[in-house]
């Protein structure tokens, strides 16, 4: 994906979720850094500046097992192998890798040899953060171990003469107090300028969208989000007014006054060609009965695309526009965008009907490569309002992925191995449990689950650590379950019922208001990242809806943590929800992502 002409650090994405981790890390030193693929990596590639193998999940040993094509030994640039690819790169470099015995997780104390360009001007012990079953027992001939832990003697190591270096450890975790600095030094071994930031980013976007859309007229559809506003200011910034039509779908799917206030601020912005279409019914009708998640991504991206037909339709357009969406990197990777990464869920700017329209080369993704913090910067220096930028995260398909439906049949139950398993887990700490007839998605093992939650009460408001240790380990010892939700009231199950539910005016009524209370009530609470509010298919004997919050923190949506919301606020937002007719139970999402996606579905 990277531009020509700009030096590259290449990580070599081996499986799990870090390879992100380390090109934001590498892109914050200033160098420009992209995932590759292990098959598509080009070791010839003129702009290759340096490599860096990704930890992962395999063992060098398993059939299969994730591999560059070519020897270690023949790549022109200097390579930095991160535990997996630390392994993987002395193996295939002619060492031997041991399994089992010395498996480390979590933090060690590592003795490092300073002489090492990898370690320059680090102490000689460091803290470090492992995880790993097997270790690199033999090195190639000529290579040297440059760092040892109690239990791992090769836990780093160098060829100096190829510039190949190896860590066991990760630098890119934030627990590894001095991973920046071992990153740092690697960027020096490659001897690659530090020329990559904000502004290098904003001239090379400006650049692409010029070229790419000569001639063409320009479709944004801006929904408000942080990400299409991005891409609709690079776009004013790249090819000026005159091509663009902005046009806003109001989907009836949108929170309390959302499109107001979006028409209202791009008018303000002075976007000259804004169109503001307004298809509630369209949207109502297309999601009618639709009860499967996927079903219902499908239906609201089929209906926008139909939307965006027509309109360039009219304008009596031949070949000459095109499409340009604000799909950023995590939306990519989390539809299915590389072949190792299992499709989670499908982004509504990534349906069959937009794919089909990419592979007719008519849409432009200006920002498909980079991270969300990144994307707020940008929009700093292209200087647009604070207050757009820096609103939570809202998805595309809006409030349609927030009421989850039903037919009213309940979900197959949970083996009773399961149900006995919770209920030893939970009653070990005291508290109560059951499970919702329910399901939503997660990602677990780096592939998508749809499976039930659990809902634990009996603890009281602000207790945080033991619940949050105990959803954890609920959800990673229970198979049947991706999410565990805590109820600050308590919980009645024989109270609750499912009922049939599907994303009709009725419920988006009801969640307009709940999201809107919910949404003010937390405004001020920065740590914040975003927290929507669900809907459930539940009910109780009153008829009143059980509700979620989910409230997280996260940097760039790969994964997240539970927000502790402190006890004063948390009981002041419960009081307020309260107060809204309709709302029955009020249930707090306790599951970090992974296992559990942040939103339902
Ligand atoms: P998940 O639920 O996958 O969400 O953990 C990660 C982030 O992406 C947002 N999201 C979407 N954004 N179109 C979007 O523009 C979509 O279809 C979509 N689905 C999820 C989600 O709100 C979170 O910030």
């Amino acid at each position: 994906m990277h531009e020509p002409g700009i030096p590259t650090v290449a990580v070599v994405d081996f499986g799990g979720q870090y390879a992100h981790l380390l090109a934001r890390r590498i892109r914050a030193l200033g160098v420009f850094s992209d995932i590759v693929e292990p098959e598509a990596f080009d070791p010839q590639d003129p702009d290759l500046a340096g490599v860096v193998l990704s930890g992962g999940p395999a063992s060098v040993h398993d059939p299969g097992a994730p591999q560059l094509q070519v020897s270690p030994l023949d790549v022109p640039v200097p390579i930095l192998g991160i535990c997996y690819g630390h392994q993987w790169m002395a193996r295939a470099a002619g060492g031997r890798v041991g399994s089992g015995a010395a498996r480390e997780y979590g933090l060690s104390r590592l003795r490092v040899d300073a002489s090492s360009p990898l370690f320059s001007g680090l102490d000689p012990v460091q803290v470090v953060w492992m995880s790993h079953g097997d270790h690199v027992e033999t090195l190639p001939s000529g290579w040297r171990a440059t760092a040892s832990t109690p239990s791992v003697p090769v836990a780093a190591f160098e060829d100096p003469t190829r510039r190949r270096f190896g860590v066991q450890f990760h630098p890119e975790v934030v627990h590894t107090v001095h991973g920046d600095r071992v990153l740092d030094n690697f960027l020096s071994v490659c001897g690659v300028p530090r020329t990559w930031d904000a502004g290098t980013q904003e001239r090379i976007l400006v650049e692409r969208i010029r070229r790419e859309a000569e001639g063409c007229r320009l479709f944004l559809l801006v929904s408000g989000g942080v990400d299409s506003l991005v891409a609709l200011g690079l776009c004013r910034e790249a090819v000026g007014e005159g091509p663009i039509h902005a046009l806003h779908v109001d989907t009836g799917l949108m929170r309390r006054h959302e499109s107001r206030d979006v028409e209202a601020a791009l008018r303000e912005l002075g976007v000259a060609d804004l169109e503001v279409a307004h298809a509630q019914d369209r949207f109502l009708s297309a999601l009618a009965g639709v009860v499967d998640p996927e079903e219902k991504r499908r239906a609201i991206g089929r209906t926008f695309v139909e939307i965006l037909r027509e309109k360039v339709g009219k304008s009596g357009l031949g070949e000459e526009w095109a499409l340009v969406q604000g799909t950023i990197y995590p939306d990519r990777i989390e539809s299915g965008g590389s072949t190792r990464a299992e499709r989670i869920k499908t982004h509504h700017n990534r349906v069959d009907e937009i794919e089909a329209l990419i592979r007719a080369g008519r849409v432009l993704e200006p920002l498909s490569d980079l991270y969300k913090h990144e994307v707020r910067a940008l929009g700093r220096r292209l200087g647009l309002p604070g207050f757009l930028l820096d609103r939570h995260p809202f998805p595309g398909p809006a409030l349609g992925v927030r009421i989850l439906c039903s037919h009213g049949r309940p979900v197959p139950p949970l083996p009773e191995d399961d149900l006995r398993g919770l209920a030893d887990l939970v009653g070990q700490a005291g508290l109560e449990a059951a499970v919702l007839p329910v399901r939503s998605v997660g990602v677990q093992g780096d592939g998508r689950t749809y499976r039930n939650p659990a809902v634990v009460w009996g603890t009281s408001v602000g207790d945080w650590e033991p619940l949050l240790l105990l959803a954890a380990e609920v959800v990673n010892r229970i198979p049947g379950l991706n999410r565990v939700v805590w109820a600050p009231e308590g919980f009645e199950p024989g109270s609750i019922r499912l009922v049939p539910a599907t994303v009709d005016s009725e419920a988006l009524d009801l969640l307009r208001e709940v999201d809107h209370v919910a949404t003010r009530e937390v405004a001020d609470l920065d740590p914040i990242w975003q927290m929507p509010v669900v809907l459930l298919p539940l009910a109780d004997a009153a008829g009143r809806r059980v509700v979620v919050l989910r409230p997280v923190t996260s940097r760039d949506a790969m994964t997240a943590d539970v927000y502790p919301m402190p006890a004063d606020r948390l009981s002041r937002l419960l009081a307020a929800l309260r107060a809204l007719p309709g709302v029955g139970p009020i249930l707090y999402d306790c599951t970090t992502k992974p296992p559990a996606t942040i939103e339902w579905e």
